[in-house]
């Protein structure tokens, strides 16, 4: 199977699809509005509103209490204004969709990898795991699985490899990607001396959902990926960590 069949990457280029329909003008036209009508209630506004009412500030007699509260008053708005941009750029670039089978996706490619390459990949999923979760770390989720599996067999020789997923104690979620092949060289206990950009990406993919990934491996027993990360950026929107504060 080559990358093009794995589900997900289908859902990418879905999108694109999508985007080329859009081309006629009237669609353009459709969305031009809505983005106009969008940013003059959600931003324009406010912006307005908040040089009054910096205007105001400077005639008036201010001690410095009135002066922070002016500028708490100000943060409180602007706070509230990148919430709301944060939204629009979310829904503009599709981050407000859902994966429905992120659990089922990885089984499919469990079974053409499986196929592929004669390698097992077992999925456990665990009953509290949230289904839909949101696309964006859906995407990031099913890179660094797909990263790890594919490592266990070019650099491990696995022969089968598990994947799990749960929920943790305090608002944290975890994937593990483990794996029975040789280990990490000695000499690379976390795979990062070795050229190659797939661990670098995994790295980055987790610090992106507000997470870490940890590496452990003997020599001959194979290596296990953790990846850590807070539960809410399955449901919540966004992909770097906890959503915008709320409210002014
Ligand atoms: N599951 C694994 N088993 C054994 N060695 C691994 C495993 N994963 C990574 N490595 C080691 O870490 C190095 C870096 O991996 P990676 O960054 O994915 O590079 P590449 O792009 O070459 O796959 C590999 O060259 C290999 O030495
Ligand atoms: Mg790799």
């Amino acid at each position: 199977m080559s990358g093009q069949s794995d589900p997900l990457f289908l859902l990418d280029s879905e999108m694109l699809a999508h985007k080329a329909d859009d081309d006629d003008a009237a669609a353009d036209d459709r969305v031009k509005r809505q983005l106009a009508r969008e940013l003059h209630d959600q931003v324009v506004q406010d912006l307005t509103a908040m040089l009054i009412d910096l205007e105001n500030f400077k005639r008036a007699p201010f001690d410095s209490q009135t002066t922070v509260m002016q500028v708490d008053s100000v943060q409180g708005s602007l706070r509230t204004m990148l919430g709301r941009l944060r939204g629009m750029l979310y829904g503009l670039r599709g981050e407000d969709a859902w994966e429905p089978e992120f659990g089922e996706n990885l089984r499919v490619f469990a079974v053409h990898h499986a196929a592929r390459t004669g390698v097992q990949v077992l999925i456990r999923v665990s009953r509290d795991w949230p289904e839909p979760i949101r696309r964006p770390a859906a995407l990031h989720l099913f890179r660094i699985v797909h990263e790890a599996v594919n490592n266990a067999r070019q650099h491990g020789g696995a022969r089968s490899v598990r994947v799990s997923l749960r929920l943790t104690e305090r608002g944290f979620a975890r994937i593990t990607i483990q794996d029975d092949g040789s280990g990490l060289p000695a000499d690379d206990d976390e795979g990062l001396s070795r050229s190659g950009m797939g661990m670098l990406g995994m790295r980055e993919r987790a610090l992106l959902l507000g997470g870490t990934l940890h590496v452990e491996s003997a020599t001959g027993r194979g290596t296990t990926v953790r990846v850590v990360f807070p539960q809410a950026v399955l449901t919540a929107p966004g992909d770097a960590g906890p959503p915008a504060p709320a409210g002014p």
